[in-house]
């Protein structure tokens, strides 16, 4: 089945007077119908909340939109905390889910009365002598081993630096509550990019049986269960795209057979980035040289540094050639951009209509974890953020840097004074 981009090549031309490629384009209309949709999927649950893992996509516009559809923050770093008190989150609306935390990050954390999700055992200490245990406080669940969903492996929890293993679990919360907390929860986050129904029915089986013996052994009645991030989109036109209510749906049934016979209700969380973003942005790049030596090579305008996933995890973004939808692909082609790295490539012998230079490349599913992981390696300069807006106008919601602000850092700056 085709990936069809949310965006028409007119648009694209009309677009391109004003804003050069590349850049990162993000439909408001698909992100808002998105969580309206995960909101009408959990609504079984009282005080289910989606807190947007902020590292996905950083834009302020963006997490005003989904802010305006009932979602909280997933922060990771001090950046993020302060980021989203700027945009008007406080209090219960911010988790914040870090690991190897700075000392810092938990001030401002505890100063913004954020929920905290600890990530080790000695960082009730650590927590406590900064500034003292909050009445609301979480902890990250490892339970080891590998995760399997029947018999697929899907991650590999007991290589994973984070969370508190089982045995330290009972013990902190118990040690949580001597400390004067009140109000607990629990996350985990066991394998990511899952594109299949089952792993939060799998995953809140798992936090359920957990919160039933944390009540028994710790007298602790957990109030709120985070099955954070890890709902995947389906980046190949091949993959069935997950299906939200079917994994509440599941959700539903394990919180029935195992909370409600214990008389125990819990709020829901999640932390997703992907499932919340990624299908609504797409990078749109130029065709700017064609070469033919070993290969075929298709030179574009963007190139790793717009978009790290393809070149570090060979990861698979979808590729349009906008205007030759119905072309036969009859053409291999490396799609590549400019960096001095011979991964820096978008796609690798992948069968698309022929290429002419001018052409207009939209690469799919690039609005989580895509702007954000940029970097600015042979001092390649991040692109522009525009957001295509309900009623059809383009909105720029980050400019492009420049080499002004690329040389900003330096301790000669003056040398720079006449850069632009
Ligand atoms: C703690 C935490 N929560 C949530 C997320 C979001 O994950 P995803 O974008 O896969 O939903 C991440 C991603 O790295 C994470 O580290």
């Amino acid at each position: 089945m085709a990936k069809v981009p949310f965006v028409t090549l007119e648009k694209l031309k009309e677009i391109d007077k004003t804003y050069p490629t590349p850049y990162h384009l993000y439909d408001e209309k698909g992100i808002r119908e998105n969580a309206r949709r995960l909101y009408d999927a959990f609504s079984w649950n009282k005080g289910f909340k989606e807190y947007f893992a902020v590292k996905a996509t950083p834009t302020p516009k963006i997490l005003q939109i989904l802010k305006e559809e009932g979602c909280g923050v997933d922060c990771s770093s001090y950046t993020e905390l302060l980021m989203s008190e700027k945009l008007g989150f406080s209090g219960d609306d911010i988790m914040f889910s870090s690991n190897d935390t700075p000392r810092e990050d938990f001030e401002l954390a505890r100063k913004l009365d954020a929920q905290i999700n600890l990530d080790d055992f000695t960082h009730i200490d650590y927590l406590n002598e900064i500034c003292g245990i909050p009445e609301t406080i979480c902890l990250r669940f490892n339970p080891g081993g590998v995760f399997k969903l029947s018999t697929d492996i899907m991650d590999n929890p007991g290589d994973a630096k984070y969370g508190l293993t089982k045995d330290q679990i009972i013990e902190a919360y118990k040690k949580l509550k001597s400390l004067g907390a009140k109000r607990f929860g629990i996350h985990s986050f066991l394998a990511s990019n899952t594109v299949t129904n089952d792993y939060y029915p799998k995953l809140a089986r798992i936090l359920f049986e957990l919160v039933v013996e944390i009540k028994e052994k710790c007298d602790v009645e957990i109030n709120f269960v985070n099955l954070s991030g890890g709902i995947g989109v389906a980046y190949k036109p091949d993959q069935e795209q997950n299906d939200i209510y079917e994994i509440s749906k599941g959700v539903k049934k394990a919180y029935e057979e195992i909370l409600t016979p214990n008389g125990i209700d819990v709020a829901i969380y999640t932390e997703s980035g992907r499932y919340m973003l990624a299908p609504y942005g797409h990078l749109v790049t130029k065709a700017i040289h064609e070469k033919h030596i070993y290969k075929e090579y298709i030179g574009v305008d963007a190139c790793a540094a717009n978009l790290m996933r393809p070149a570090i995890y060979g990861a698979y973004h979808h590729i349009t050639v906008m205007g030759k939808e119905n072309l036969p692909c009859d053409h291999k082609y490396d799609v590549t951009g400019s960096l001095c790295e011979n991964n820096d490539k978008f796609a690798v012998d992948r069968m698309l209509p022929k290429i002419d230079k001018g052409d207009f490349l939209v690469i799919h599913d690039t609005g989580a974890h895509g702007f954000s992981m940029g970097y600015n390696y042979n001092g390649k300069l991040r692109s522009a953020e525009l957001l295509l807006k309900e009623n059809g106008d383009v909105e720029m919601i980050r400019r492009a840097e420049t080499p002004k602000d690329y040389f900003a850092t330096f301790d000669f700056t003056h040398l720079f004074d006449d850069v632009e």
